[in-house]
């Protein structure tokens, strides 16, 4: 039998994705702005939807509600430092793109939040809705625009997602996501299929 210590309830569901935030406001002269987000995630599929929770004292947190719009930039290792600076700089005080050296380009089917050119991946969304939750504002976004970076493609045109070397981030530190273990039914497959499968995969 394992032995467990006990904590006061907690979030610790882990890992859980991070990801940067783009958003900007609605004035002429609004800079767009980054925020790091952890307490992200898919809430329903048709239409596709994320939620990202934003604590209201955040800078970037009127921006999305001004504006009705926030990008949800995936992380990958070349983008791990830049992700933690923006989790732990204000948009307030600093321009994160400039100090980050990353470039803000138009994202598909939104007006104001840029899309950071640097990520593997970006999910333009729309916020349908607000829900105060206590400490956190969850914003619940309809995803209507979906762009992928080019080199994560085969020639056949399959995406291999598992080879953008992805950052997760595990109870308050920043983890690779490298090896394939198994894929969606695995646990199921034909040895067959599982052999031609497992053998498709990016290192
Ligand atoms: C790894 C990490 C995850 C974070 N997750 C969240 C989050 O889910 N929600 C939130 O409101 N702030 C989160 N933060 C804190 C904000 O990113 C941070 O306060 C940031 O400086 C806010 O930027 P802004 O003032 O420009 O909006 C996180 C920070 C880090 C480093």
């Amino acid at each position: 039998m394992n032995k467990f210590r006990t904590f006061d309830p907690c979030t610790m569901l882990s890992p859980v994705p991070v990801v940067m935030v783009s958003c900007k406001g609605v004035e002429a002269e609004a800079k767009p702005n980054i925020i790091t987000i952890a307490w992200a995630g898919t809430v329903n599929s048709q239409p596709p939807m994320v939620s990202v929770s934003v604590r209201k004292e955040r800078y970037s947190h009127k921006l999305i509600k001004d504006s009705g719009e926030f990008v949800v930039n995936l992380v990958d290792e070349n983008l791990c430092k830049a992700c933690d600076y923006c989790g732990v700089k204000s948009g307030r005080d600093v321009d994160k793109f400039a100090e980050m050296q990353l470039d803000a380009m138009p994202a598909l089917g939104l007006e104001y939040a840029p899309a950071v050119a640097q990520a593997p991946a970006y999910l333009s969304c729309k916020v349908r809705q607000v829900i105060e939750l206590g400490s956190h504002d969850m914003f619940l976004g309809e995803v209507v625009g979906v762009q992928v970076r080019d080199d994560l493609f085969d020639p056949d045109g399959s995406l291999h997602m598992e080879s953008a070397k992805l950052v997760t981030y595990n109870h308050g530190v920043y983890q690779r996501t490298v090896d394939v273990l198994g894929f969606f039914g695995y646990s199921v497959a034909r040895p067959e299929v599982l052999e031609r499968r497992m053998g498709t995969y990016h290192k």
